[in-house]
């Protein structure tokens, strides 16, 4: 085999850090309120910078790593885009987080992961909001409460 060439090492290089980058970079998000739970990594993808553009007619992968600190045996997400302050339902394919990569009944003090997705339709206004996503335990408190700021774009 012959070594690479110059290009090619710059390439891989360039390939390698960029990788490595997006893989390290955690999701920055504001926590609105997880009192019944503590939120280690917000994973939207893909989303290779922030704030998080959307384009329309795609779906985004969700990934909430947190732990419970209480038990619970059911979790509904509620999720919200919030432009100027007004909370706007955001439907979701399915609300309920015991269907969402999460084992129910919760139990107190474990980690899970919550997986879903967030479609973008075709028919959303090209705008500036903030998506706020909570995961509510049996007594309507949050597991978690993220929010993150996301242009929907074309
Ligand atoms: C949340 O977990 C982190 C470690 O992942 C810990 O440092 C922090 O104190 C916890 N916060 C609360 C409110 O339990
Ligand atoms: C969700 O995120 C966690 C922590 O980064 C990771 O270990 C896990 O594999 C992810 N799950 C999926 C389905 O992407």
């Amino acid at each position: 085999m012959q070594p690479p060439g110059p290009l090619t090492a710059a390439l891989t290089l360039t390939l390698t850090l960029w990788a490595a980058l997006g893989a390290a970079e955690p999701l920055r998000f504001f926590d609105c309120g997880s009192s019944v739970g503590n939120i280690s990594i917000v994973d939207v993808s893909p989303c290779p910078s922030q704030p998080c553009v959307l384009h329309k007619g795609q779906t985004y992968k969700v990934n909430v790593t947190f732990t419970s600190k209480a038990a619970s045996q059911t979790s509904k997400a509620v999720v919200h885009g919030v432009l100027a302050k007004l909370p706007i339902p955001f439907p979701i394919p399915n609300n309920d987080g015991c269907k969402s990569g999460i084992v129910c009944p919760i139990k107190k003090d474990q980690k899970y992961n919550y997986i879903n997705a967030l479609p973008v339709k075709s028919d959303y206004p090209s705008i500036k909001l903030l998506v706020q996503w909570e995961l509510k335990d049996d007594a309507g408190q949050d597991f978690f409460c993220w929010k993150i700021p996301v242009r929907i774009s074309d």
